[in-house]
């Protein structure tokens, strides 16, 4: 399964595997993880699901869509070069040690 990390604001790091598919922003809620809200359950309404993709991986995801690029000039933490939104990223072997970063506040 692949592993996806991440990294608290505050340093704490959390990993996570679950099966292909799934997405970091349902990784992140099943580790219990308080940094990722998602008020809107993935469906791309909310932004409060914002993560800082460490490279390589933000380099090798797919491109973002019209209407993540949107959202994510809604999130309450500043936008950086590699913002996306964690509901949006599916895990698989491709991306298997992604590690994310979570921004100080979602809200
Ligand atoms: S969970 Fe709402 S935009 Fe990702």
């Amino acid at each position: 399964m692949p592993k996806v990390t991440f990294v608290a604001h505050d340093g704490t790091t959390t990993i996570a595997d679950e099966p292909d598919g799934v997405s970091v922003m349902r990784a992140g809620q099943n580790a219990g993880l308080a940094g990722i809200v998602a008020e809107c359950g993935g469906s791309m309404m909310c932004a409060t699901c914002h993560v800082y993709v460490r490279e390589p991986w933000a380099a090798q995801l797919p491109a973002m869509t019209a209407t993540e690029d949107e959202m994510l000039s809604m999130t309450t933490s500043e936008r950086k070069a590699t913002s996306r939104l964690s509901c949006q990223i599916v895990l698989s072997a491709a991306i298997d040690g992604i590690t994310v970063e979570l921004p100080e506040t979602q809200i």
